[in-house]
């Protein structure tokens, strides 16, 4: 960053739900990335020679009725700022830190409250502060990885819970619940709302009502992952509702299951980061047109119509380009990507009726390492074998 440079990130304001009643509060990515800092009404104003950081005065009154604040005085210490400033004074205050000559690198996308107050009143030539920060993002150090370890061990866990929880006659949302307390006991919290996806819905992708009945014969998928210090896991898994795979059912799974395990071996420092999804293509649609299912070799997206993976870290969706000058970059160490194949088969009178409302993804967390790559989330069970055992040992 030059002399003349300054980065100015916001923590984003608290965001009512109705009433006098807020959202839970979560902080930008970047800024908690940048500060560590978890508060509310924050800014953070960094140059080559400085580091400020804006927030939240102390008061006796808000503190009693809202929760404690870290305050002005004791920032510079637990923050490892060099100033600290209320935010009540950050108009007159950052012309002290910056002027009309600096260029500001700045979040400019983002709707965060707080940053169109910024920009409403900076004359300044701005560039964005995202491709910056989103590359040092995409590359995780041994905190983060131990962090995603962390979220990731909690949600294996919570999904195979789930499995020895699940029978006919149960809805989607109790099977939420158990998961949703594991999260919660172990001091964590979703990082995305969760899917409970039993029989038609598990066709829809992004479903989250979480609120049908689970019938016998039915699959269930589970699309859930938990938040550490931040950082969050991302874990699909599916399984039969009466613990036991139908034929059609075991036919489908071993597909997507071995265009996921396929995929995860490419993985290691050097590889394309698409090609986990080119493997996963090839090995669903010829498998599916074995089975008489795809019938077309074009439709494929009829049946998997999204990518393998994306990048995993602060954002379950998180920042970090696919391409560098319209080609796909190289997989390498230390990022975190998931790798989510799936099959998705709706009613249609073209295919055997045996294989309808089946939906399957199957998802992990891969870090890539030196030599290759680590799965975070190996320890939730994924083979038919484990899982109809480990449903045998229903726990009620
Ligand atoms: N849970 C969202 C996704 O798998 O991308
Ligand atoms: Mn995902
Ligand atoms: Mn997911």
């Amino acid at each position: 960053m030059s002399d003349n440079a300054v980065v100015i990130v916001s923590s984003n304001s608290e965001q009512k739900r109705n009433s006098d009643v807020n959202y839970p509060f979560r902080p930008d990515s970047s800024f908690w990335y940048l500060t560590g800092f978890t508060e509310p009404d924050a800014i953070a104003v960094f140059s080559n020679k400085n580091y400020s950081i804006f927030l939240r005065p102390k008061d006796k009154t808000k503190e009693i009725w809202n929760g404690k604040r870290l305050g002005v005085k004791a920032a510079p210490k637990v923050l490892l700022a060099d100033n600290a400033y209320s935010i009540d004074d950050f108009l007159k205050s950052i012309h002290k830190l910056i002027n009309k000559n600096h260029l500001v690198y700045f979040d400019n996308s983002s709707t965060n409250k707080l940053n169109e107050n910024i920009i409403s009143i900076l004359e300044n030539e701005i560039k964005s502060l995202n491709p910056v920060i989103s590359e040092m993002r995409l590359i995780k150090d041994s905190t983060e990885i131990q962090n995603m370890q962390t979220a990731a061990n909690i949600a294996a866990n919570a999904h195979m819970i789930a499995m020895t929880k699940v029978s006919p006659g149960l809805y989607e949302y109790h099977v939420a619940a158990e998961i949703g307390a594991e999260f919660r006991t172990r001091n964590s919290d979703h990082a995305y709302p969760p899917i409970v996806a039993s029989g038609e819905n598990s066709c829809i992708l992004h479903y989250t009502e979480n609120n049908k009945i689970l019938n016998d014969g039915e699959l269930l998928l589970i699309d859930a992952g938990c938040e550490s210090l931040g950082y969050a896991s991302d874990i699909t898994r599916t399984f039969p509702i009466n613990g036991r795979f139908s034929k059609a059912q075991k036919q489908i799974y071993q597909i997507v299951l071995s265009a996921q395990k396929s995929a995860i071996t490419c993985i290691k420092p050097g590889e394309k980061v698409n090609t986990p999804h080119e493997i996963a293509c090839d090995i669903i649609s010829s498998e599916l047109t074995k089975l008489g299912i795809m019938k077309e070799p074009n439709n494929l997206t009829e049946f998997y119509m999204h990518k393998t993976g994306h990048w995993l870290g602060l954002d379950v969706h998180d920042v970090g380009e696919y391409k560098i000058d319209n080609d796909f970059r190289d997989f390498k160490e230390g990022m975190v990507t998931t790798v989510e194949p799936g099959i998705y088969i709706h009613k249609n009178d073209k295919i055997d009726p045996e294989y309808w409302n089946i939906g399957i993804r199957i998802e992990d967390d891969v870090l890539v390492t030196k030599d290759g790559h680590h799965v975070l989330s190996k320890s939730a069970v994924k083979e038919v074998k484990d899982i109809e055992y480990l449903m045998s040992q229903n726990i009620t």
